[in-house]
């Protein structure tokens, strides 16, 4: 697996491979790696032929009081699990490869999409993720890049991003994996200790829920949103951000959850925030 540092080796790797008919697939992440992100790169790897893996802690998505200096980092790990995957080419730049030192153009959806769900207390969230995406699509032109249902609104706004930006790339979303016990991976998981392990269940409890009772035929949003609160706020640990049913697209709250309805939250335990949810009628 090739370990590359600047955009100039990236694109270097790049036309190489375009030059012997290869198509390219990109997964984009902050590292940390786990069970989630691998299954992404498999993906990718089912798909394409030569994988690119992106491992940046991109600092224009993290607001001032957020975790980005104690956002969790193990590049070696990182490295062990591309490889076992067979990830052709991590791109591991630094900020200042990334980022000119007075860097101010961005990329963003200016409406009401991005300003919902995680939008509402991560103003300048997704601003910070269409610009490093959209750099990470120049750096390093794919066919396909693939992104988890887990950060469901992030997949929503990279999808229109890609189509209002003329990308010509096509964007996989790829199911939320989950530990055995039902708690959706993710690299904060780590920040939790043994008692919020424990809590952290219910936002999966809650999820499943939900689910349960949109397959059975309840489609009153605040019927299956009120039962979805219940079992998260029985949990002293448990503090809600949100709990809300939008449209799949738009992200624009419904009343009704029909097919390819978000159903999404955010939830703290302890300082933790963590998010889960499910679509209607599953990820299309
Ligand atoms: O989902 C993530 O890990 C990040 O938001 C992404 C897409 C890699 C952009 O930094």
């Amino acid at each position: 697996m090739i370990i590359a540092k600047t955009i100039k080796e990236v694109r270097e790797y790049v036309k190489k491979w375009r030059g012997e008919g290869q198509s390219i697939g990109l997964v984009p992440t902050m590292g940390y790696l786990h069970d989630g992100h691998a299954s992404l790169v498999d993906k990718a790897r089912s798909e394409c032929g030569k994988v690119v893996v992106s491992d940046f802690v991109n600092p224009t998505q993290f607001s001032p009081n957020e975790d980005l200096q104690s956002y969790p980092r193990d590049f070696e790990h990182d490295c062990k699990l591309l490889e076992e995957h067979g990830c052709d080419l991590v791109f591991y730049p630094s900020v200042e490869e990334m980022y000119e030192p007075n860097a101010a153009t961005y990329v963003e959806i200016l409406d009401e999409m991005p300003k919902q769900l995680c939008g509402k207390t991560r103003p300048i969230h997704f601003r910070g993720v269409c610009t490093v995406v959209s750099k990470l699509f120049n750096i390093v032109q794919p066919d396909k890049a693939f992104f988890g249902q887990k950060d469901a609104q992030q997949l929503a706004i990279i999808r229109r991003m890609v189509k209002e930006m003329s990308y010509g790339i096509e964007i996989i979303g790829c199911p939320i994996v989950r530990e055995s016990d039902g708690l959706a991976k993710s690299s904060r998981n780590t920040y939790l200790n043994a008692e919020e392990r424990k809590a952290a269940l219910v936002l999966s409890k809650a999820v499943f829920r939900g689910e349960e009772l949109v397959k059975s035929g309840v489609i009153d949003s605040e019927k299956v949103l009120s039962e979805m609160r219940a079992i998260i706020t029985a949990e002293p640990l448990a503090k809600i951000d949100y709990v809300s049913a939008v449209d799949g697209v738009t992200m624009q709250p419904v009343t009704e959850i029909t097919n390819g309805v978000l159903v999404a939250m955010a939830v703290y335990i302890g300082k933790t925030r963590l998010i889960d949810n499910f679509i209607a009628g599953g990820l299309k």
